[in-house]
């Protein structure tokens, strides 16, 4: 060899293993925004306890690389959340921004993603255009498109053919709210009326009072995880069951994190979703008493399968880019991952960095004393209906 390759060979293998070192001591971040306080504080408690359980399972170190959580409160304000993210971004150096408790924080932080190519997790937000507001995002959560179109293929097959809906006011509900009803109509069924409720500290009751005069078969609703159960109350307590009025909607409503605490008027309850505490595979077994363990007895919701299995795409592309974590290498290394989640098995699908997977019919049943909402049939490897447009 020339003697001036040879130099040249050896400064580059220098500065390759110096650059080697200086990644292994430099830690790799995720800043994980969530709402902890306010409304959704269901959310962040149920994500950042699912995200701390994947690191204690599967260690704080990949691929040389030492793993540092950074968890932000946005109380669920996107003002906040953008704040946040873009201080996680420019003065922490993160490499993959994640959480994301509602839609509007997802939508706010996007743009972030875009321009510091960071790579975005989404693990709870559900409104199915999060994907196409930046390339950066990639979803581990679910939509409600995904979730609404079984429950109305399931209704008019099981005598529901008269049907109010009623959701909260905002992205996730107005998906839910057009595709569920568009596939109802289809199938034969008629929605006699769509009622919005504000997202905010909504008053359900005198839109259930509309509901009792106008007594469809069956009242479907969406409202966000950590609402449920006051919707369930004051069903109850307006007699709606007794009239004959069916509830039925997404698992958002029969949400596990509040399911158990319903009381029995939940009973019977049908619903179409990704995630049950009950599935009864062996991935989600485990998954389930290890959250519990690890949470005083808190029962894991579709919110924690999200963060737990956002943790596993995010750490899966870590070693799949030998630790370097770009943000595009870790981008690319994040599509298509296939693997066995808590739920059943997923795809990130590489074409729209959005979740696929299967989506489960199911009723709210008491096992052993408690509330949980038992699988009874699943429609397989559901990509999300509002990407086909
Ligand atoms: C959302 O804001 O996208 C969202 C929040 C809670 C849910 C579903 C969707 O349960």
């Amino acid at each position: 060899m020339h003697k001036r390759t040879l130099i040249r060979a050896a400064i580059a293998l220098a500065a390759a293993a110096a650059s080697g070192i200086a990644l292994a001591q430099e830690a790799f971040k995720i800043g994980l925004v969530l709402p902890m306080t306010g409304q959704q504080a269901t959310t962040g408690r149920q994500i950042e306890a699912a995200a701390k359980l994947w690191m204690a399972q599967n260690g704080d170190t990949v691929a040389g690389r030492n793993v540092q959580l950074i968890v932000k409160d946005d109380t669920s304000l996107p003002d906040m959340t953008r704040r946040l993210a873009q201080e996680l971004v420019v003065n922490d150096k993160v490499n993959v921004i994640a959480g994301m408790g509602i839609t509007p924080s997802a939508l706010a932080v996007a743009p972030i993603a875009t321009q510091s190519k960071t790579p975005l997790v989404v693990m709870a937000a559900a409104t199915s255009s999060i994907t196409e507001a930046s390339p950066y995002v990639v979803r581990t959560s679910f939509t409600l498109p995904q979730a609404s179109v079984a429950m109305a293929d399931w209704a008019p097959k099981n005598g529901i053919k008269n049907v109010v809906t009623l959701v909260a006011d905002y992205g996730p509900g107005l998906d839910a709210e057009k595709y569920f009803s568009e596939r109802f109509l289809f199938n034969g069924g008629k929605v006699a009326e769509k009622l919005r409720v504000p997202l905010r500290n909504p008053d359900f009751a005198p839109f259930l009072q509309k509901v009792r005069d106008l007594k469809p078969d069956a009242l479907f609703v969406f409202v966000p995880s950590g609402a449920g159960a006051a919707v369930m109350k004051q069903f109850g307590e307006r007699g709606m069951d007794k009239a004959g009025i069916k509830l039925i909607g997404t698992g958002d409503v029969t949400d596990d994190d509040q399911l158990n605490d319903m009381g029995d008027v939940a009973l019977g309850v049908v619903t179409s979703h990704h995630y049950s505490t009950f599935h009864p595979s062996p991935v989600n077994k485990k998954f389930v008493a290890e959250f519990q363990k690890a949470n005083k007895g808190l029962r894991p919701n579709f919110m924690a399968v999200g963060g737990y299995d956002g943790m596993r795409v995010i750490y899966e592309a870590l070693k799949k880019t030998g630790g370097k974590g770009g943000g595009e290498a870790l981008l690319a290394a994040m599509k298509g991952q296939i693997f066995e989640s808590p739920r059943g098995p997923v795809f990130i699908d590489a074409q729209t960095r959005d979740i696929v997977q299967n989506i489960y019919l199911r009723k709210v049943e008491k096992k052993d004393g408690q509330l949980y909402n038992v699988e009874f049939d699943v429609i397989k490897d559901v990509k999300d209906p509002g990407k086909a447009k």
